[in-house]
């Protein structure tokens, strides 16, 4: 495969390893490697006696493995954490570091088809050996699966509509490329607004494909277990679903509803939220446009 780009360039580099507070001989996690950018700013602050686990499920990322003999590179979904740190002997960390979503290397490969700038078969994998694809929730899904696809990842107000429509096309042939799906919805993109709509529709049928929301929640939950007193997370996140999720967590240690209270009437919760809300400087975005979405929360283990 041609890699002619950069892989990726890494978002609030600083700001997010910075949130780790290293102990240089501590155990750190990158959950999405990507290029590295991350890994390789932390390794930068680990001693000799320090360790970095990083995971990515994607192969491409691997060509990017960094050779340090504190770094161990694990081709498998963050969603199973907890057993492939405990099979490298780590069961606990001193600090887990996640750059979710897509990297700038999966974006420019035409084939992978996660970007609305070029035509390519419906796909979408972060990991190419999955079964699903977005060929797959395209075609096969029923139209209350799609409806829901839209409407939940997407946010599309036409949510129903769109489902409707792809049903009745795929009836008379498959979608099999980006171009054809594009046809098919046509009527839903605004020329002025084709290209805000399209990724909106684009992001809805990626998060179904790669399962991005159960991936995510599944790891959260995992953290607190993982992590020794004092053990930060430093987690970016590219939309407001996933940031709503990180939000909640991190203040509550769980999605939905109101943690349990202690003796002394206090909520039992896992972490102590570190500083606000940050997000990447106005020269960040300038010089990298994919920052412009980024939102970093910091938490530490109580
Ligand atoms: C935004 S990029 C990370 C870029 C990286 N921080 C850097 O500096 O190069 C996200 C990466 O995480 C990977 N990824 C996303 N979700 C994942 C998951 N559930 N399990 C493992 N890897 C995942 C993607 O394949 C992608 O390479």
């Amino acid at each position: 495969m041609m890699m002619t780009m950069e892989y990726h360039n890494p978002v609030l580099l600083k700001e997010t390893v910075d949130g780790l507070n290293i102990n240089p001989d501590g155990i750190y996690v990158d959950v999405t490697f990507g290029g590295g950018g991350h890994s390789k700013e932390i390794l930068k602050r680990l001693g000799d006696k320090g360790k970095l686990f990083a995971f990515d499920q994607d192969q491409d990322a691997l060509e990017n493995t960094i050779d340090d003999s504190r770094f161990t590179l694990i081709n498998e979904n963050f969603r199973y954490i907890k057993r492939f740190l405990r099979f490298y002997g780590a069961k606990k960390v001193d600090g887990i570091l996640a750059d979710f979503g897509v990297s700038s290397h999966q974006f420019d490969v035409a084939e992978r088809g996660f970007s609305t700038r070029f035509e390519a078969d419906l796909d979408m994998r972060m990991n190419q050996q999955n079964a699903l694809s977005a060929f797959q929730v395209v075609n096969k899904y029923d139209e209350e699966q799609l409806k829901q696809v839209f409407l939940q990842y997407g946010e599309l107000r036409a949510a129903p509509a769109m489902a409707r429509l792809i049903v009745e096309q795929r009836e008379v042939q498959p979608i099999v490329t980006s171009e054809e799906l594009k046809a098919v919805l046509k009527k839903f993109l605004p020329p002025r607004h084709e290209n805000k709509v399209l990724a909106q529709i684009y992001q809805a049928i990626r998060i179904e494909v790669n399962q991005e929301i159960e991936a995510l929640k599944e790891f959260l939950e995992q953290t607190p277990e993982i992590l020794n007193e004092g053990g930060r997370l430093s987690l970016i996140s590219y939309h407001s679903l996933e940031d709503r999720l990180v939000k909640r967590f991190i203040r509550n240690g769980m999605f939905e509803g109101e943690p349990e209270r202690d003796m002394y009437g206090n909520f039992e919760v896992p972490f102590r939220k570190v500083n606000g809300l940050i997000v990447p400087s106005k020269e960040e975005i300038k010089i990298n446009s994919r920052a412009r979405s980024a939102k970093l929360r910091i938490a530490e283990k109580i």
